[in-house]
């Protein structure tokens, strides 16, 4: 399989991802209102998505895009790893990129690490009924409000969700500008407001994914 078919995996399952971002930190905004509104809400939406036959079909997409994208972003790293083994004191083709382009590999392993804790926290519990059972809400909703609150009354939780979105920012910074040429877009223009938009979008996202610990938290 040649390089460009597994960097136009990587770029397409990573625009998936980054608009499935978009729709999980809406729903986890929720968290961000008053506990009595929030409770309700976030408990009903998280039922909703988890009962509906389509969202179903779409979270199957989602998994193995996460695994696609982790498995040739690996493949894509070795290689050129193999290809330029030697360090240079001074590296010229470094002039022109960014320090994120250049760690993709390290910045997107915090990232998988983050996943995996993550979906251990949450879904393998809510989904799976692995580890401690949930509880249910005053509408007989799963009450995942609650898995949230708890988690985030622990500061190390806090913490380690709050700083591994730094990486996530970096990445969704490249990775969204870099998909898009792979993916053959090379307008000059659009390629200056593409940046723009890739910086404003990992910014909101890294930031508010960030702070939502920290005010469950205070909460
Ligand atoms: C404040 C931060 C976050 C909170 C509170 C949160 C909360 C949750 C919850 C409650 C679930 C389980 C949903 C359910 O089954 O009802 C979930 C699933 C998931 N989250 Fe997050 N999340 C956060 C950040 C993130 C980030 C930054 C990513 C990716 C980089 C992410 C990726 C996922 C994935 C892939 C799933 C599994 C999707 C599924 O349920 O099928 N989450 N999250």
């Amino acid at each position: 399989m040649n390089l460009f078919f597994r960097k136009s995996i990587i770029a397409v399952t990573g625009l998936f991802l980054c608009i499935f971002l978009i729709v999980h930190l809406s729903a986890n905004c929720i968290l961000l209102l008053p506990e009595e509104m929030a409770r309700g809400m976030y408990n009903s939406y998280s039922t909703l998505l988890r009962e509906n036959p389509l969202i179903k079909i779409v979270a199957y997409a989602l998994y193995l895009s996460i695994i696609l994208h982790v498995f040739y972003a690996l493949l894509v790293t070795i290689r050129n790893k193999k290809a330029k083994p030697e360090k240079y004191a001074i590296n010229h083709a470094q002039d022109n990129s960014t320090w994120a382009s250049q760690n993709m590999g390290l910045i997107g392993t915090f990232i998988l690490i983050f996943i995996i804790v993550h979906l251990a926290n949450f879904w393998a519990r809510i989904k799976l009924g692995m580890g401690e059972g949930v509880g249910v809400d005053s509408l007989g909703n799963k009450d995942v409000y609650e898995v949230t609150s708890s988690l985030f009354h622990n500061i190390y939780y806090v913490i380690f969700y709050s700083l591994l979105m730094i990486p996530l920012g970096f990445h969704l910074h490249h990775g969204l500008k870099s998909a898009f040429k792979t993916l053959g877009f090379y307008h000059k223009k659009g390629l200056q407001i593409l940046s723009k938009v890739a910086l404003i979008y990992a910014l909101v996202v890294s930031i508010l994914f960030g702070i939502i610990p920290f005010i469950v938290y205070l909460k």
